[in-house]
């Protein structure tokens, strides 16, 4: 147990050890340079992508700082900062470098290629970060960077009267959920446990399909829309789901492909791809911009976030074991 001594010099964050797992450090605490802020992170959310590097997955370098999503308030400010000042709400977005437009290449990200956010305080560039919404807390804010900005940019030009299928109960499906329905669209939903059909039929979806149950997905979806199907599907699953996502696509429709989740891999026939007039939209999380779009919509919508549980901050490893068992319906959440 590492005991925090000096909280005006020093501060506690979590490093990836040698064997993999993640170790509490005590370590200085950062001052900012110009154009930088310090921000005390209140709340750090996991993700899918979190558990593929902690559990070896994607290589990840002993001694980086884990997690992609942190929310807090600004600590201090460096010379020349304007765009935030002591005391502001912010939350980080997921591409430090890509402001907004087309991306031109993948960029730097936190978990992998930079520390990220399971530590008590950052020092950070102040075009990395935006206002939180307002009527957001801490632990609210800290899952949008990485699964609310990927289903905003999965969801992009969904509109009213549109259907969108959503797969399954993960942090970027069920944002999906409740963007699309913001936009005014239907949302049909799949799930693998019953139990988790109610809850999505209250966060709005019309229908809910089993997909462990049912492998034929694709046709119910047409069959209820009238044989049209989703204008626009988000795939979490990949190639154990492509297949699927095809049958149940519109004419002319769009395929957002997020995730590879599903690990019973039938793949792509490329003859009804075609047949099926669809664009396959692969998704890469989002802009600065594409995330103060979204909060703005979330804003306006009064949206909260799914939270399943929040761990304190000192019980990261049971968040992380908690999230390796895969029981839960939206996010997990640190508390800092
Ligand atoms: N491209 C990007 O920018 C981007 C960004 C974020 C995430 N991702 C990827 O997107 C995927 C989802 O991420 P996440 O953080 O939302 O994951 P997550 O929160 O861990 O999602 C877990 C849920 O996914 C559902 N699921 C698992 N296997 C499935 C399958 N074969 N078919 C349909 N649903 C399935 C399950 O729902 P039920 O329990 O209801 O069955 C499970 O509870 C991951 O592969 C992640 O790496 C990509």
């Amino acid at each position: 147990m590492v005991t925090n001594t000096n909280t005006e010099t020093q501060m506690r964050s979590f490093k990836m050890s040698d064997s993999g797992r993640i170790a509490l450090v005590e370590e200085s605490k950062p001052k900012p340079g110009v154009g930088q802020v310090l921000m005390r992170v209140r709340a750090s959310s996991l993700n899918a992508r979190d558990l593929f590097m902690l559990d070896g997955r994607y290589p990840v370098p002993t001694g980086r700082v884990p997690l992609s999503d942190g929310a807090g308030v600004i600590e201090e400010i460096g010379p020349g900062v304007t765009r935030f000042k002591v005391g502001d709400r912010v939350v980080n977005s997921f591409h430090p470098t890509w402001f907004g437009g087309p991306q031109r290449e993948p960029g730097l990200l936190y978990h992998t290629d930079l520390d990220g956010w399971l530590r008590e305080y950052v020092v950070i560039d102040q075009q990395g970060l935006v206002m939180m919404p307002e009527h957001l807390d801490f632990t609210e804010a800290a899952t949008l960077p990485c699964a609310a900005v990927t289903a905003w940019s999965a969801v992009a030009g969904v509109g009213a009267g549109d259907t969108v299928l959503i797969q399954g109960t993960g942090g970027v499906s069920l944002f999906a959920l409740q963007l699309a329905r913001a936009a005014g669209a239907r949302v049909i939903a799949t799930t693998s446990k019953e139990t988790k059909a109610e809850r999505l039929i209250e966060l709005g979806a019309s229908d809910v399909l089993n997909y462990a149950t049912m492998p034929d997905w694709g046709a119910q979806v047409r069959a209820l829309t009238n044989g049209r199907g989703a204008d626009v599907v988000v795939d979490v699953g990949g190639a154990g789901t492509i297949a699927q996502s095809i049958a149940a696509v519109a004419y002319r429709g769009v395929i957002s492909l997020v995730g590879h989740l599903a690990h019973d891999t039938t793949g792509m026939n490329l003859l009804d791809f075609s047949y099926s007039g669809a664009t396959l939209r692969t998704i890469g999380g989002g802009s600065r911009s594409d995330l103060e779009d979204m909060n703005r919509v979330i804003e306006a919508h009064q949206l909260r976030p799914v939270i399943d549980r929040v761990f304190p901050f000192l019980e990261a490893p049971a968040a992380v074991s908690y999230m390796e068992q895969g029981a839960y319906f939206g996010k997990v959440v640190i508390s800092h």
